[in-house]
């Protein structure tokens, strides 16, 4: 049994409530794209544990944690992430990392920032994490992968060729720092001794596991419209994080998915730059953003807020494939008169269009036409059913999936783990 869990629109929809909840009775949990760029905060007693890298398999003692060859790690995010987790008597004794997963270098972290900084206003709004430049290496076939870095005289020479270009572009092109070959193997060898008895090939052991009829959970990071080539390029990241993401990612194929879940929010949210056509600039979306906690759990800035995108979520239906919706977040709408809906987008042209605009111009441009329904005063924070919660609420629900056209399975009503609600 296989499910992929994914992020429908720009991240942040809440996917970590969902794989935590469904981690606890899978018997792998693997990340297959993105690095720690992601984050999200997972409750171990009375404490939050923030996670960017290791997968939330690692809370269940069931469960084997995999970061799969899609993924890319920064061995010190990684090691600290190890060393808290074990602060907090989890075990990461299971957990398992591709030999094939990329490496976030130093230099990457520096050309990212100097990138940014040379795009001015037109700047993606990375989270300066490397992350674009170490799948650049990637795609160049110049990357440096984990098995590299377990061994010495490899890792020594590939950061050798390595450095001869990017000292020149760090120099010459941005004018920042360089490195030296020493500083860096200084930096990153004693990691290789923490990461070897992890090393694995994530490949075999997801399909023997497959196999074996075990459940394994895909833990997407980021979101639809992030997605390289499904999401809003340039302002995009530099992984898939769309469902078929899973496969390349990991090294399973597609006919073994069974489920592929689609997580929302039920407005929208969205970090960075980049076209966003249902963003509010009023008082509506400051209330939604602090009803809504609407702060970056990785770099804290305030995401921007608008009301939930329908021609997106067909969009994201259709190139996920899912199976099923997860719409989160319900309750900070609780006060609005009117709850709004985007259902197709006016161009600049004065045409009117259901669809996701293939043309990223018609994206910028447009004007967001949307339908209307009524909102909710009640605190539905306690309701554990769907015929618990206020009449207005159910209705907007079922007008969300009549809309969306996929089924609505489950509904968040507040950030506690009981706060959930599964649909039959
Ligand atoms: P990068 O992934 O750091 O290269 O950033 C590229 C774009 O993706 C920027 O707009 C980021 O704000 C956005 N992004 C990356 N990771 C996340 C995430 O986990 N949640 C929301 N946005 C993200």
């Amino acid at each position: 049994m296989l499910t992929a869990v994914t992020g429908i629109n720009w991240g942040d929809e809440g996917k970590g409530r969902v794989i935590d909840l469904l981690a606890e009775h899978a018997d792998v949990v693997a990340r297959y794209q993105g690095g720690n760029n992601a984050g999200h905060t997972v409750i171990h007693g009375d404490k939050k544990l923030a996670l960017h890298l290791i997968p939330s398999g690692i809370m269940y003692e069931k469960a084997v944690p995999v970061i799969g060859n899609g993924v890319v790690v920064n061995p010190q995010v990684l090691v600290e992430e190890m060393r808290m987790l074990e602060g907090e008597g989890l075990s990461c004794d299971r957990l398992k990392i591709s030999c094939d997963a990329h490496v976030i270098m130093p230099y990457h972290i520096e050309l990212d920032k100097a990138s940014e900084f040379r795009l001015g206003k037109n700047e993606i709004g990375t989270t300066n994490r490397g992350i674009g430049p170490c799948y650049q290496d990637k795609a160049a076939r110049s990357g440096i992968r984990i098995q590299d870095l377990l061994d010495e005289h490899v890792f020594r020479m590939k950061v050798e060729a390595a450095l001869e270009v990017k000292n020149a572009i760090l120099e010459k092109v941005y004018g920042k720092r360089t490195f030296t070959v020493d500083e860096i193997c200084e930096a990153y060898l004693p990691f290789a001794e923490i990461i070897r008895p992890h090393m694995a090939e994530t490949a075999q052991l997801l399909n023997d596991a497959l196999r074996e009829g075990k459940h394994i959970l895909f833990e997407g990071a980021q979101g639809t419209l992030l997605d390289l080539d499904m999401g809003t390029y340039p302002y995009v990241t530099s992984s898939h994080p769309v469902a078929g993401g899973c496969c390349i990612g990991s090294g399973v194929g597609p006919t073994a998915i069974n489920e592929i879940m689609g997580i929302f929010k039920s407005y929208t949210t969205r970090v960075g730059e980049g076209p966003f056509p249902t963003e509010l600039f009023d008082e509506t979306g400051d209330y939604i953003r602090n009803a809504g906690g609407e702060f970056g759990t990785v770099t804290g800035r305030p995401r921007r807020t608008g009301w939930f995108d329908a021609v997106v979520a067909r969009y994201a239906v259709r190139v996920n494939g899912l199976t099923d919706v997860v719409i989160n977040k319900i309750d900070p709408l609780r006060g609005l008169p009117k709850l709004k809906v985007c259902v197709a987008y006016k161009l600049k042209n004065g045409e009117t269009v259901t669809e996701f605009p293939a043309n990223f111009m018609d994206l910028v441009d447009c004007e967001p036409v949307y339908e209307e329904f009524d909102g909710f005063d009640e605190d539905i924070t306690n309701c554990r059913s769907f015929e618990e919660l206020p009449a207005t609420v159910q209705s907007y629900i079922k007008e969300l999936e009549r809309i969306i056209e996929c089924p609505i399975t489950m509904l968040g009503v507040g950030p506690a783990r009981d706060q959930v609600m599964t649909i039959k």
